[in-house]
C-alpha cells in the first residue's frame, strides 16, 4: 500500500480544475445498466471506486471503454446478473447494481458491500422499497438473493433520506409497471444529476427534491452526459486553502452546492469571491466557525466534516463538531491529535480547541474523508509526515498529489 510523504508549512497558492463527483459518477454506472444501452459519461474522475464499477460492468457482460475523463459503458450486452463478492467488498456504492439489475434481469445475486467503515451502515431501506415493490429478497449471512416476477409502482416513503435507497430505487422503478412515487426522498445534487442523466435516456421521473414520481416500462436509450463537479473535492481543498493560509481557485466548480461549507468558511474568517465560474479562497486568519452539525443536503455535508475538522485543528478558539449521519465517523481524531491537535469526542461530538502549530507525524488513513482530513492536517504542520494506507483516498480524490503539488505543496507518493 502507498504511503504519503508530505513536508508541511506551506501556504497552498494557485488554481486548479475539480474532476466529476464521484458520488455521481458511481450511480451514474450503475445506471447504464439499466438503460441496456451505449453511454458515454465525461469528466468521470480517474478514481479507484470508478474502476471498481466499470469492473462490475464488464463482469456483468458490458463493454467498457476508459480513457482520459471519458468512459464509455454498452449495457446492450449485459448477460448476467451476478456480483461476486470480491468486487461488491471493494465500495459500499456495488449495492447500487441491484435496482438496476431487478429492472433489467427480475434478478440479482450479490453480496453485502464494503467501502468505508463509518458504522453500521445498514441497508434495510433499500431492500424495504424493493421489496414493496414486488421484490422477493433473502438475506443469508452476506449473501443477498433477489428476484422478482416483474417490479410495480406503488409508493415509498423512506423513513429518512438515503442517498443510496433513492438512487437505487430509482433505479428499479425503470424496469416497473406503472409508477413508483418516492416520498423523503434524499435531495443531494447527485440525485438531481442522476435524474438529468436518466431524463436524456428517455425515463419519465417527476418531481424534483423529496416527491419523486419515477414510471416504469419507459423504453430508454442511451446518452452522453458530463458528471456534475465533485463537491467533497472541491470542499476538501477550499479546507486545504484555509488550514495553510493560503489562496486557492476552483474551477468547474459549482458553488451553489457548497452553500453549507461556504458559509463555515466565511465564518472561519476566509474571504471568498465567486467570478467568472471560479470559486477563490483567501485566508490570513483562521478563527473557530462556531458549531458544525452534519445534515442531509443542504445542510453540512457529512463527508465535509473531517477536511473541515482538520482546518478547525489550527484555528483561533473551540469548534464544536456534531455528527448527525453515521455513528462511528472520527476515526480521523487519533491520527489528528498525533499531530498535535486538541481534540476530544465522545458519541457524536467533537470538541477542537484550535492549536498555534501542527508538527509532523506518521499515521494512518481509516476512511476516505479521514484520510483526506490527515493530508490536510500534515500540509498545514511544521514538519515531515507519513501517511499509509492511502489506498482509501484514492478511492475519492483523482491526482490528488498531483493537485496538491501543483499549488505548492511538498508531498509526494512512496510506492
Ligand atoms: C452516500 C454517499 C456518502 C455520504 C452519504 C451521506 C455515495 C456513493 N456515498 O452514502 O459519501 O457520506 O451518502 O451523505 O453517494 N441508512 C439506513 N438504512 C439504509 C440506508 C441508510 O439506516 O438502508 C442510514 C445510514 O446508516 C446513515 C444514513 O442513513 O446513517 C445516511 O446514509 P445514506 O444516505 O444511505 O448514505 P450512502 O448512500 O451510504
Amino acid at each position: 500500500m502507498d504511503i504519503f510523504c508530505i513536508r508541511g508549512g506551506t501556504p497552498l497558492h494557485g488554481r486548479i480544475a475539480l474532476h466529476g463527483a464521484k458520488n455521481a459518477a458511481l450511480p451514474l454506472l450503475a445506471a447504464t445498466l439499466a438503460t441496456g444501452a451505449r453511454c458515454e459519461l465525461l469528466d468521470c474522475p480517474d478514481i479507484s471506486d470508478v474502476t471498481a464499477a466499470c469492473a462490475i460492468l464488464r463482469h456483468l457482460g458490458c463493454a467498457v471503454e476508459q480513457h482520459g475523463g471519458i468512459v464509455a459503458v454498452d449495457a446492450g450486452s449485459a448477460c448476467r446478473s451476478d456480483i461476486p463478492a470480491e468486487l461488491m467488498r471493494k465500495m459500499r456504492a456495488a449495492v447500487l447494481f441491484l435496482g438496476p439489475l431487478l429492472a433489467r434481469f427480475g434478478t440479482a445475486e450479490l453480496s453485502l458491500p464494503g467501502g468505508c467503515v463509518l458504522g453500521a451502515r445498514p441497508i434495510d431501506l433499500h431492500l424495504r422499497g424493493l421489496r414493496r415493490m414486488g421484490a422477493e429478497i433473502t438475506l443469508d449471512g452476506e449473501h443477498i438473493s433477489a428476484r422478482t416476477d416483474g417490479l410495480h409502482g406503488c409508493t415509498v416513503a423512506l423513513p429518512l433520506p438515503s442517498v443510496g435507497a433513492t438512487e437505487n430505487l430509482i433505479l428499479a422503478a425503470l424496469g416497473c409497471r406503472g409508477t413508483l412515487t418516492l416520498c423523503n426522498a434524499a435531495r443531494e445534487p447527485e440525485i438531481g444529476d442522476l435524474i438529468i442523466f436518466l431524463r436524456a435516456c428517455g425515463a419519465d421521473i417527476r418531481g424534483e427534491g423529496s416527491l419523486l414520481r419515477i414510471r416504469g416500462g419507459v423504453p430508454l436509450t442511451g446518452a452522453r452526459h458530463t458528471v456534475l463537479p465533485d463537491r467533497m473535492e472541491a470542499a476538501t481543498y477550499l479546507a486545504a486553502a484555509a488550514a495553510t493560509r493560503g489562496d486557492v481557485t476552483l474551477t468547474n466548480v459549482r458553488p451553489e452546492h457548497l452553500t453549507a461549507v461556504l458559509a463555515v468558511l466565511e465564518r472561519a474568517g476566509c474571504t471568498l469571491t465567486q467570478q467568472n465560474g471560479m470559486l477563490r479562497l483567501r485566508c490570513s486568519r483562521l478563527r473557530a466557525a462556531g458549531p458544525i452539525r452534519t445534515a442531509p443536503y443542504d445542510g453540512f455535508p457529512t463527508d465535509a466534516q473531517a477536511p473541515l475538522m482538520a482546518a478547525m485543528a489550527v484555528a483561533e478558539g473551540v469548534t464544536v463538531f456534531e455528527e448527525n449521519l453515521f455513528e462511528d465517523r472520527f476515526r480521523h481524531v487519533p491520527a489528528l491529535r498525533a499531530l498535535g491537535a486538541h481534540i476530544h469526542a465522545a458519541r457524536r461530538y467533537a470538541v477542537v480547541t484550535g492549536v498555534r502549530e501542527l508538527h509532523g507525524a506518521s499515521m494512518t488513513a481509516t476512511d476516505l474523508r479521514g484520510g483526506a482530513a490527515l493530508v490536510i492536517a500534515a500540509l498545514a504542520a511544521r514538519g515531515r509526515s507519513r501517511i499509509a494506507d492511502t489506498g482509501h483516498i484514492d478511492r475519492g480524490y483523482a491526482c490528488f498529489v498531483q493537485m496538491l503539488t501543483e499549488l505548492g505543496a511538498q508531498i509526494e507518493r512512496e510506492m
